[in-house]
């Protein structure tokens, strides 16, 4: 007899319609909601057949276990997965999904924005106007970090950190990458130079993140790689809060170890330091990286393609494992 039940996907906190209605079309969706916690999601996996996880959302044993045995696909709506166990799912059986590619350009952009903001410390000029203290032009008021010229330091040239290059080359005298691989095109055509992290870290005036969080990346720049950045130079993160040290970040601003920084990525989301919100000359973004209305639908479309494809029995687009 065939099996006329809909598969059950299980969408931890939120898809947009781009996505959800083609689930919804051919599964039965059961909703945790933004707010859901790990309990409620525990509560709600028994008997799915896919589980839509985001960056917020750990997925480990418990809930893999909690779904039980016909569970096939964890889907993330998000390129990165480092939210995900994924040798739990790998010993499982269970395939892990991701949405590459589509949030490159958003990403990038959004990388760019926090450079600029941060080189010309645009969240505090505007919180100065805002709050009634401009008092008139002043020519040593609010001081930044002229970019033209500037050598960018891009760790991790692959999708994002690539686009990133290329929208910082019209401006840039210089760009250093460092990557587990070469990339001859990205030399020959930006151009580029891979070199060492030490030699990026010396020499770079932004050095801007693009490597996921994995055991190697964890903890990439702390407070003795901050010491090793010019006085001047500024760093950014769009990748993942756990490359960098908060405290130490917090404290080289504070102590002028370097001049800036822009963060859209933190360890314990929504959860910021209060040492970074009492950091000077320090942008801080709600994660909003891939926040475009083009990039959120598109990668919800990838997220209901994976997922579809392990309910019909086929490769998912972009399998992870
Ligand atoms: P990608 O194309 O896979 O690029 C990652 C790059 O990191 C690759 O070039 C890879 O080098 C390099 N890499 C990986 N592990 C490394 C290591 N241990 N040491 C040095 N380099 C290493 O990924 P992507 O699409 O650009 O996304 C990058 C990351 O950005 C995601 O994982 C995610 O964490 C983050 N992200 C954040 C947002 C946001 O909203 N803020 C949005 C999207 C993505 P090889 O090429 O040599 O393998
Ligand atoms: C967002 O952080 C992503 O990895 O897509």
């Amino acid at each position: 007899m065939p099996d006329t039940e809909p598969p059950i996907v299980l969408i931890c906190r939120r898809l947009l319609s781009a996505g959800r209605d083609r689930l919804a079309a051919r599964c039965e969706i059961r909703e945790g909601g933004l707010d859901a916690t790990p309990e409620e999601l525990v509560a709600l996996a028994p008997g799915t057949t896919a589980i839509v996880a985001d960056p917020s959302v750990a997925v480990g044993e418990e809930l893999l276990d909690a779904a039980g045995e016909g569970l096939r696909v964890v889907a993330n709506y998000a390129v990165g997965y480092d939210n995900v166990a994924l040798e739990a799912c790998r010993s499982r059986g269970i395939a892990v999904t991701n949405t590459p590619g589509v949030l490159t350009n958003a990403t990038a952009e959004l990388a760019l924005a926090l450079t600029l903001a941060a080189a010309r410390r645009l969240g505090e000029a505007e919180g100065e106007l805002r709050a009634g203290r401009w008092s008139g032009w002043d020519p040593g008021d609010m001081l930044g970090l002229e970019l033209s010229g500037a050598t960018f330091g891009v760790v991790g040239m692959g999708r994002i950190g690539r686009r990133y290059a290329e929208l910082v080359a019209p401006l840039s005298g210089a760009i250093l990458y460092t990557s587990r691989s070469p990339k001859s095109d990205v030399e020959r055509g930006l151009p580029a130079a891979r070199v060492q992290m030490e030699e990026l870290l010396a020499r770079a005036d932004v050095v801007s993140l693009h490597v996921p969080a994995t055991p190697e990346t964890i903890g990439l720049i702390g407070a003795a790689e901050l010491n090793a950045m010019p006085r001047h130079a500024m760093l950014v993160n769009t990748a993942r809060g756990p490359l960098v040290d908060a405290e130490a970040l917090a404290r080289a601003l504070r102590d002028g170890a370097i001049s800036a920084a822009g963060l859209d990525v933190y360890e314990h989301e929504p959860n910021v330091p209060q040492a970074l919100l009492d950091a000077p000359r320090c942008v801080l973004l709600p994660h909003v990286g891939s926040a475009t209305t083009r990039a959120r639908d598109a990668m919800a479309v990838l997220v209901a393609d994976n997922v579809l494809a392990v309910v019909d029995g086929a490769e998912p687009p972009n399998r992870v494992i």
